[in-house]
């Protein structure tokens, strides 16, 4: 089993970010002999997105920062579990976090990396953690990950014995649950925000033929603009039927310019 722990605080090794991962590595190689690795977003030197949009509009090879982006992506779909972790700066993730998730942002539109699991991990010296946490999972499951898990610390408890006695608990717990997922190999059914999620971005990719051609044309080869999902699911009549409704009252409100400025 491949781990990859993508690590957004600039203090790496000595911050509590890495300390929050190297607690679920012990854990994780205590239940399995896996292949476990890290990478820091500091050492990567990742430009500042330019918001142009070519990575949507015209591909991702389009950016201009692609040699430095790809060689993340192909770490990520190279291993089995991706850890997010962020510390949390000023109720947010950090600036090489953001940065990281802007860069990517054409994975929204094309994700690929369905059946692959992920886990999510925050810290903080006080508060913040739950915002970014479910910022984090919203975003790669966005990416198609399916997310495992999630994991909050508080950086000031770590060296309280009880503190990290609890830690070691809830991180071998989540080692268990994340292996037995990768291991049943199953990929989890959409539940009805997943199915409107990708209605919306149906609707949106249609409406933007002209606009975001490398978009459509990735929808379109991928069967997408004629399926209920991004992949086969079964059952779900009336969760499907719901989403199906949404979509046309989105388009039909994109079409009608029907929505106005938020106040
Ligand atoms: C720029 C900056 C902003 C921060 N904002 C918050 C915050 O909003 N809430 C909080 O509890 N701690 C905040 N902290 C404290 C960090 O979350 C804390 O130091 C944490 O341990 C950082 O992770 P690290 O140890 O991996 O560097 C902030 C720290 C920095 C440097």
């Amino acid at each position: 089993m491949k781990i990859l722990a993508i690590v957004g605080t600039p203090t790496k090794h000595d911050g509590y970010t890495t300390k929050t991962v190297e607690v679920l590595e012990q854990r994780f190689l205590k239940q399995r002999d896996a292949e476990f690795s890290y990478l820091f977003l500091e050492d990567h030197n990742l430009p500042g997105c330019q918001g142009r949009l070519s990575c949507i509009k015209f591909g991702e090879h389009k950016c201009p920062f692609e040699p430095k982006v790809t060689p993340i992506v192909r770490a990520m779909e190279n291993a089995d579990v991706v850890i997010f972790a962020s510390p949390v700066h000023c109720f947010n993730v950090s600036t090489l976090m953001k940065n990281f998730i802007d860069l990517l942002v054409y994975q929204m539109h094309r994700p690929a990396f369905f059946g692959k699991k992920a886990l999510i991990v925050a810290t903080a010296a006080g508060a913040g953690q739950k915002g970014i946490l479910k910022y984090l999972h919203k975003t790669v499951a966005n990416w198609g990950f399916d997310v495992v898990g999630q994991l909050g610390t508080h950086s000031g408890f770590f060296d309280k014995e009880k503190y990290f006695n609890k830690l070691t608990k809830a991180a071998d717990k989540l080692a268990t649950k994340t292996i037995t997922a990768v291991d049943k190999d199953v990929t989890p059914k959409p539940g009805l925000a997943e199915l409107i999620n990708f209605r919306v971005w149906r609707s949106t990719v249609a409406i933007n033929e002209q606009n975001s051609p490398y978009d459509w044309e990735h929808w379109k080869k991928s069967g997408w603009l004629d399926q209920d999902y991004y992949f086969e699911t079964k059952g779900n009549f009336i969760s499907k039927s719901i989403a199906f409704l949404i979509e046309k009252l989105i388009a039909q409100a994109i079409r009608n310019v029907s929505v106005g400025p938020s106040t």
